[in-house]
């Protein structure tokens, strides 16, 4: 009989031209395991390279004339950025998965156990399973250039480190310090890896091999064992964790925190900290078994399906054009201006200058609000410096590439100018005007609206062909998303050369077709909408905010409201109602809101209390029922609450996508998660409706028009899939 492992492991995922990892012999004694992996710009682990690596081993062990080994990159940027995650989303079973779990780490627990001295040279990307191969090594030497990175971003993928990451660090550098690693995914820069203990030694990119080869011939003559870590640590390890008691509180308490925060949404930070502490009271062994069970298990999860589905889909969008056709071309940018120096502007500004590296004019009315926002950029600024750890030079020379002003001098050198004035399609209509006035002709508006379609405020400009949208979301240098939007008279050229400043600017892009709302104002109308009809209906502010917290939102709808404004969404509303009719007609009472001059968190008077120091636990400001004219209802069902605002949502989506607001369901999956939270284990409102079902859903949503009436009216699209048992991915439904 077949071993069923033998016949699915041994299917080669992606054929190789050739072996990705080299022995080198040196003359002093040192053998170079070089990583490489042929026809990659980046080096990804592969199931297939383990055995390359035992026989690596294999050939060192047999030669007495090696001493001590190294370990690194033949990519000149970059270590190890992880595991190749295409390979683990073709896995077909648990079963797959942990036996790739079990062979790579078998491969890396005989480098560990080497009797001769092994060293990392890391330069670049040291992530994923590429950190857990530097932590198979006995110690680490990396490089201080800011590309090199180290981390264990597993968990973001809803997984788990699964080449010894769960056990190898925590021995390391300590229960703590590890699980913050592990259970964020966060990326750590030489520096901070070596303060941590996780890095011997940081040295300037020319000199990483050979000072890892000394560290490894220094070895060859004492014990092979790390020096990185501390006293102090382990004597915090000792009372924390390697008592069974002090053991049992730490994680009871880690747990508490973790499901605060997923509210039991994420397997994979739950499934880390068992393994690490299975690891830590049964041993190495029984740990590393139970890694490779867990990623088996978590690989196979809908959640991390959704998430690595979205990694991929973030992936293609870094290589789309937005655009295709003739005279899609980006043409190439060299200054940049902004309009508008208030939170937006400042904000686009900064990334502009910090990630895309161009240089900014930054123009505002006067010098009060230009003085605002170069007092914003500067902290902007000074935070960055902080946490990059970068000198005073290198900070004045990123701030010194926005020049602000308040004139048009200046404008008419540049090749692309984003506005973020007021919200008001005269002021918008006027600054256009003036732009086109000053700039050349080959120059791009782009307008950073929320709400305002894109051909209004090109009527009547001279040259629509370059008008454009590019709406950025707030804060700015945080939000992942661009959404750009181009009307029927935005030129292929346009659309391509904003799409790539974005990308220039570290965003993800999605192109979207003007309309009122655009794509994601518009979805995110009536989700806001239906939270409003609940409190209109007595349900209370809390119960509505917890109960799509759980479902998976970053914060409820309420929250969402009182930090947009109010008054903004009850703006943007009446935009919406405007082109949607009936359907998107506005609950009562939120007018009464904005007469009210509750607008929100900004003027501190809103659903909630801004006025109690709790800056964590808000209490609703119960004065909101009284506007409102309702008495809070005792008895409102949580699911119910669910349903109607995700519905809403989701409904949306599919009408964006049937009137070709949208190219993709990718698309609007990737706007939904990256520009309003939907929550990214869902992997957004379409493969959300394909996980649950069209046609379920469509029978909610009629039975939700029954209650409610034409708001929950169904897109046709979805009918449609409905009515033919398919699904926005294509695949037609196991029935
Ligand atoms: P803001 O009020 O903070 O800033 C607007 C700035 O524009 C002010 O500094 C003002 O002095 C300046 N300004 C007004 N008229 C001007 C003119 N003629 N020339 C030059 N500057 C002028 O507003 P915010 O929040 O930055 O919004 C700006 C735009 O971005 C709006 O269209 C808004 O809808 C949009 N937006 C806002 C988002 C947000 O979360 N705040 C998110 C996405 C888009």
């Amino acid at each position: 009989m077949t071993n069923p492992a033998e016949t699915l492991v041994s299917r080669p995922p992606v054929p190789a031209a050739g072996p990705a990892i080299v022995l080198e012999r040196r003359d002093d004694g040192v053998a170079v395991i070089r990583i490489d992996v042929p026809g990659e710009s980046v080096n990804t682990l592969r199931g297939a390279f383990a055995p390359e690596l035992e026989a690596a081993l294999d050939a060192i062990d047999a030669d007495p004339s090696v001493r001590a080994v190294v370990v690194a990159s033949g990519k000149p940027d970059g270590f190890v950025a992880g595991a190749d995650i295409k390979e683990l989303i073709a896995a077909t079973s648990g079963y797959e998965l942990s036996e790739l779990s079990r062979r790579g780490q078998a491969a890396f627990s005989r480098l560990a156990a080497s009797n001769k001295p092994v060293v990392a040279a890391i330069h670049g990307a040291c992530l994923g399973g590429g950190l857990e191969l530097a932590l198979a090594c006995h110690a680490r030497v990396a490089s201080s250039d800011e590309k090199t990175r180290l981390g264990l971003p597993e968990v973001q993928l809803g997984l788990l480190p699964a080449l010894g990451g769960t056990q190898r660090l925590p021995r390391l550098v300590g229960t703590e310090a590890a699980l913050d690693l592990l259970l964020t995914g966060k990326q750590l820069d030489a520096r901070r890896a070596q303060r941590m203990g996780l890095v011997d030694e940081v040295v300037p990119t020319p000199i990483v091999l050979d000072v890892a080869v000394k560290f490894a011939l220094a070895r060859t003559a004492g014990p092979t064992a790390s020096r990185a870590g501390s006293k102090r640590k382990a004597f915090a390890e000792a009372l924390l964790v390697k008592n069974p008691l002090g053991r049992a509180v730490f994680f009871e308490q880690a747990k508490k925190r973790t499901l605060a925060k997923t509210h039991g949404n994420y397997p994979a930070p739950e499934r880390i900290l068992e393994v690490v502490r299975l690891g830590l009271s049964r041993g190495l062994e029984a740990g590393l078994g139970a890694e490779a069970a867990a990623f088996g298990e978590l690989g196979q999860s809908a959640e991390a399906r959704e998430l690595m589905g979205l990694f991929f889909a973030q992936n293609e969008l870094k290589k789309d054009p937005g655009v295709a056709g003739p005279n899609a071309e980006p043409r190439k940018l060299k200054r940049i201006g902004v309009l508008g120096a208030g939170l937006m502007g400042a904000g686009v500004a900064y990334v502009t200058a910090v990630n895309a590296k161009l240089p900014v004019r930054l123009k505002d009315r006067d010098e009060r609000s230009l003085g605002r926002g170069v007092a914003h950029l500067h902290e902007l600024f000074v935070e960055r410096a902080r946490s990059r750890r970068l000198s005073d030079f290198e900070r004045d020379r990123e701030a010194a590439r926005v020049t602000p002003a308040t004139t048009y001098d200046g404008f008419d050198g540049l090749d692309l100018v984003i506005e973020a004035v007021f919200e008001d399609l005269t002021l918008k209509r006027a600054v256009l005007a003036d732009v086109l006035a000053t700039g050349g002709k080959n120059l791009i508006f782009a307008s950073n609206t929320s709400s305002l379609p894109i051909t209004k405020i090109a009527e009547g400009s001279v040259a629509p062909e370059r008008v454009i949208g590019m709406h950025y979301f707030s804060p700015v240098p945080k939000m992942p998303l661009l959404e750009v939007i181009t009307t029927e008279r935005t030129a292929p050229w346009v659309t391509a050369t904003a799409v790539e400043l974005g990308k220039k600017q570290g965003k993800t892009v999605i192109v979207v077709r003007d309309g009122a709302g655009f794509y994601t104002s518009r979805i995110l109308g009536p989700y806001l909408n239906e939270a409003s009809f609940l409190l209109a209906e007595g349900v209370p502010v809390e119960a509505i905010d917890t109960a799509l917290v759980r479902f998976g939102f970053p914060v409820g709808p309420v929250t969402l409201l009182d930090e947009v404004g109010i008054d903004v969404g009850f703006k943007v509303g009446k935009i919406l109602h405007e082109a949607f009719g009936e359907r998107m007609a506005l609950p009562p009472g939120v007018e009464r809101l904005v007469e009210d001059e509750r607008f929100g968190k900004k003027n501190g008077r809103g659903f909630y209390d801004y006025g109690t120091k709790k800056k964590d636990k808000r209490e609703v400001d119960a004065s909101v029922y009284t506007v409102l004219g309702v008495e809070p209802k005792s008895d409102a069902p949580a699911p119910d609450i669910v349903e109607r605002c995700v519905l809403q949502f989701v409904n949306e989506a599919a009408y964006c996508l049937g009137e070709g607001i949208l190219r993709s369901a990718r698309d609007g999956d990737i706007g939904a998660v990256f520009g309003l939270g939907f929550p990214p284990f869902r992997g957004g409102p379409f493969r959300y409706v394909d996980a649950v079902g069209p046609a379920e859903i469509v029978r909610g949503l009629e039975r939700q028009e029954k209650a409610h009436g034409e708001r929950f009216r169904a897109a046709p699209l979805l009918l449609e899939l409905a009515r033919k048992n398919e699904t926005f991915y294509g695949k037609p439904r196991p029935t």
